[in-house]
């Protein structure tokens, strides 16, 4: 299943979104535009789901309120909403749809109302909120029916869906400097720090299966490297480690901390693929990695999806991600920041993107462009 269609007001710097969506999604716009913040729609609904601390009260207060999320150009308009369309392709109608809007109860108590909660299966209503209990009794509506087993029971799919949503941001340093860190782990770990801990918490068998494929990924993007294993040290914390063919041979290899930004980050990412069955969120995954890497990305990207039914949104601004040929126009948003917050496009609905890209230009070259700010000779002149 994959989100084909996402509509959405008022959510940070965005006034309004409707845009339909692909398996493999490249979000590309200035800095600041917007792409963590589109991304983070997909976490906010999988923090909703979540079935430990999960709820919406938890998922709008860990972001600050709905001060926080509500666009600041929205004007009187105090309702965040967002709904969702689930089907099996992109082309396919939605077997399910669904749709949430919410506000600040009032300045005094920061408590979160739900303006409405809809569900549909194969075009039929199953939930409307609010209902003839939720107008007997108004404080039901501080959750969502997604969150609650007992009010879910007909459309428990789409929360099994939402939870499995994971995010990657990897930060080679997190984990090379875990021990000396020793920090709180952030919850649901967008950073990787208990990146090991993850890949040891798998079953040897499937562990096993997935390093191999890693390994053989880094043979051809890393010179000289020979092989990747998962290992414990002698008080039991897990560790990966490396060895390079031209090492003398009784070297027992390097671990983490000496893994080099690049290779703990296509680690991590090549994970997070072969792990996922749901929705990956992948943040600028091209970071670190040589132009010959970030170029094969793209049609990784495009198989994942086919072999494990996910879908895959990447924010970048590489254009060398994007020079890929193989990238379809209605692959990419473009977000472009205007006066009332960031407008989202698909970038071949944009008539003269969508005419150089039926003239054999690539996505890198054609969309990219229209992200760089218009005067950047200042910045090299820092006053
Ligand atoms: N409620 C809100 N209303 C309006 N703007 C908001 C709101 N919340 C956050 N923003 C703005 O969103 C911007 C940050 O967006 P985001 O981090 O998604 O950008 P980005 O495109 O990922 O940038 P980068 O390429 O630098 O990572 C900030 O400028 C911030 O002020
Ligand atoms: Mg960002």
């Amino acid at each position: 299943m994959i989100i084909n269609r996402l509509i959405v007001k008022n959510w940070r710097n965005f006034q309004h979104i409707d845009v339909p969506l692909r398996e493999r999604q490249f979000i590309v716009g200035p800095n600041a535009s917007g792409k963590s913040n589109l991304l983070d729609i997909f976490r906010f609904l999988r923090d909703i789901t979540k079935a430990e601390g999960g709820g919406l009260q938890k998922a709008v207060s860990d972001r600050g309120g709905v001060s926080k999320i509500r666009c600041l150009s929205a004007g009187q308009a105090p309702e965040v909403s967002i709904e969702i369309h689930i089907a099996d392709t992109p082309d396919a109608p939605a077997t399910w749809r669904y749709s949430l809007g919410f506000r600040q109860a009032d300045r005094e108590h920061c408590q979160t109302h739900l303006t409405h909660e809809r569900v549909w299966r194969d075009g039929e209503r199953l939930l409307d909120r609010p209902d003839a209990d939720d107008n007997e009794d108004p404080d039901r509506l501080i959750q969502t029916a997604l969150e609650q087993n007992a009010a879910n029971a007909k459309f428990r799919e789409i929360g099994r869906f939402l939870r499995n949503v994971t995010y990657l941001h990897l930060v080679p340093q997190l984990i090379r400097f875990g021990d000396v860190i020793q920090g709180k782990v952030i919850e649901d770990d967008p950073f990787g720090q208990a990146f090991l801990e993850r890949v040891a918490s798998v079953h040897p068998n499937t562990r096993r299966a997935r390093l191999k494929r890693i390994e053989r990924t880094l043979k051809i993007a890393v010179p000289q490297f020979e092989k990747l294993e998962f290992i414990r040290d002698k008080i039991g914390r897990p560790h990966l480690r490396t060895r390079y063919s031209h090492w003398h041979p009784t070297e027992e290899g390097h671990c983490e901390n000496q893994f080099s930004d690049g290779v703990l980050r296509l680690i991590g990412l090549l994970w997070s693929l072969l792990e996922s069955d749901s929705i990956i969120l992948l943040e600028e995954p091209e970071l670190s990695l040589n132009i010959g890497i970030v170029s094969k990305l793209a049609p990784l990207f495009a198989r994942i999806p086919r072999i494990h039914q996910c879908q895959v949104f990447v924010s970048t601004h590489s254009s060398t991600l994007l020079t890929e040929p193989c990238i379809d126009g209605t692959e990419v948003l473009l977000l472009t920041p205007e006066k009332t917050g960031t407008s989202v496009k698909v970038s071949s609905d944009i008539e003269d993107i969508r005419i150089l890209l039926e003239n054999e230009f690539t996505v890198g070259e054609v969309v990219l462009s229209r992200t760089r700010p218009k005067d950047t000779a200042g910045v090299s002149l820092i006053q």
